[in-house]
């Protein structure tokens, strides 16, 4: 079969014969899950946007276990899509065929965790949010915070290199996850799970499975620097009259907060409107063309606050900032970042949406909203700009009531030729997946693909491990 929109073929892997079922029920026992109606859930993505047809879900719960699995595909020829909390946005996490999925669901346990050191050792599977959870009892927190916190898993934001809220603080996944356990496609076991800050023993080969999207080996166990919980926090949501006046506030702020700014976001008018529509959010500060989110956390909730509020008086008595409200307790903080944090849910209510997450030189981030809402007009529903601002992060999502073929062919590939005029990337963070891997050309080279395409044949010789994503069809290149 062919899937039409994308025109994709399926590849000559093995088909699963009842003799794999029987096997795979052996293995895990009360862990694999079979009918059409159980696996549908594992077969959708999280936007409902692609869909595949896999009759076969496993439910690991040991590396050992996971390596048997592969064992078995790589002899079988049979393909596999690694999956966690399924909340991946490009179409990655679920099969296009019938590739049987191997989700890490049952493999969340914590390992271990040092309290001097601050270094977590957990196995892929757990959730985001539990681990916040186990680690702020602690006085400790993640170095990564994303909306899809309460369902995505550690194992799918490494593979995603997963950015978010916190990114502009504690940089990215690169550098710290310190170590992982990854397991090939021919089933070997490859032990990086080393927690040391400084290891120059030859390449970094971990750094090759973050951000490999499942393409290159599963993820069983990953080591992760964890950051003191700050002892103050600080949000001030704020509203500005021009894209122009949200940069200059960027660079008052990083001015004058400067080691305690540890989030700048930003939205649109329409953000808002969205998440006030369909969410039933209400916002204390209105009226305002943009809003920006600036959180703070340092050590001393006096010094923070001080420094915060001058950092205020200067942004109103500039006119940068027109109206604006600060929380320093939990509840209004979470309120504020639900407004900022929901704008993916809000979008869903809306019917279809085109996402695309673009990394550009800030002061031109918002130019390719005003361009591409101009370009469509009203074939468009709503055409909206927020994103991580201070990473140089856009999302820029487009609704329909329905997908239509002749708006894509509007947005793409538009979008991608206007990012790579810019020397940007056309995925900031959400990866390539299927959706947007026919377009990796407009931000790599064609030699930076070829040699991606060699480590993927020197890791997967048959191709069986997530096929059909991140790297392009071979006749692209
Ligand atoms: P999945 O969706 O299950 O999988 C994602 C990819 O990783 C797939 O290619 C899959 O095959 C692969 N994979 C999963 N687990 C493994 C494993 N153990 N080994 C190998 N490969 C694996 N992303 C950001 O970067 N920043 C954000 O701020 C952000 N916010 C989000 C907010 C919402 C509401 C939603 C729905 C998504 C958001 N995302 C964001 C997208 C992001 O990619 C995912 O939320 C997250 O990183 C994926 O984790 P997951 O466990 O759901 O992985
Ligand atoms: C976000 O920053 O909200 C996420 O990356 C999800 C999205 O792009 O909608
Ligand atoms: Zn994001």
């Amino acid at each position: 079969p062919t899937c039409e929109r994308y025109a994709v073929r399926r590849l000559p892997f093995g088909r699963l014969a009842d003799g794999d079922v029987a096997f795979f029920e052996r293995l895990l026992p009360g862990r694999v899950v079979t009918g059409e109606e159980e696996v549908k859930p594992f077969n959708v993505d999280w936007l409902k946007s692609v869909r595949g047809c896999s009759q076969l879900v496993l439910k690991p719960q040991t590396t050992a276990e996971v390596s048997q699995i592969l064992r078995y595909c790589h002899e079988r020829n049979l393909a596999v899509s690694p999956q966690g909390g399924n909340t991946g946005l490009v179409g990655g996490s679920v099969p296009v065929f019938d590739e049987i999925i191997l989700s890490t669901a049952l493999m969340n346990q914590i390992i271990s965790f040092d309290k001097v050191s601050g270094i977590l050792v957990c196995q892929a599977g757990c959730v985001l949010e539990r681990l916040s959870e186990y680690l702020e009892e602690q006085g400790f927190i993640m170095p990564l915070d994303l909306g899809a916190k309460g369902s995505c898993h550690i194992g799918g934001n490494v593979a995603t290199n997963a950015g978010g809220l916190r990114l502009l603080r504690y940089g990215s996944l690169r550098g710290t996850v310190l170590g992982l356990e990854v397991v090939l496609a021919d089933g070997s076991a490859l032990d990086c799970l080393t927690s040391l800050r400084k290891d120059n023993t030859g390449y970094d080969l971990k750094q090759l499975f973050i951000g490999s999207e499942g393409t290159l080996g599963v993820i069983t166990a990953v080591s992760i620097l964890c950051p003191q919980k700050p002892k103050a926090v600080n949000v001030a949501f704020l509203g500005c009259q021009s894209f122009a006046k949200v940069l200059e506030t960027f660079t008052t702020c990083r001015a004058m907060l400067g080691e305690i700014l540890s989030a700048y976001e930003f939205m649109d008018e329409k953000c808002m409107e969205l998440v006030e529509t369909h969410l039933k959010l209400s916002s204390p500060v209105a009226g305002s063309p943009f809003y920006v989110l600036i959180e703070t956390s340092g050590s001393n909730s006096t010094h923070d606050e001080e420094k915060l509020n001058s950092f205020l008086e200067q942004a109103m008595a500039s006119g940068l900032v027109t109206d604006g409200t600060v929380a320093t307790d939990d509840k209004k903080i979470k309120v504020l970042w639900s407004l900022r944090e929901r704008i993916t849910e809000a979008l869903t209510h809306e019917g279809y949406v085109y996402k695309y997450d673009i990394s550009l030189p800030v002061g031109k981030l918002y130019d390719l909203v005003t361009d591409m809402r101009a370009r469509l007009g009203q074939s468009a529903k709503n055409v909206v700009g927020y994103g991580h601002l201070g990473d140089g992060n856009l999302h820029l999502n487009i609704t329909a009531e329905s997908y239509s073929h002749s708006l894509l062919d509007a947005i793409e590939p538009f979008v991608y030729e206007w990012t790579a005029r810019c020397s940007g990337s056309i995925s900031a963070e959400h990866g390539l997946g299927f959706k947007k891997r026919q377009f990796i050309q407009y931000s790599k080279p064609r030699e930076a693909v070829v040699l991606m395409q060699q480590f993927k044949a020197m890791l997967d010789p048959k191709g069986i491990l997530n096929p059909y994503k991140t790297l392009p069809e071979r006749s692209t290149c």
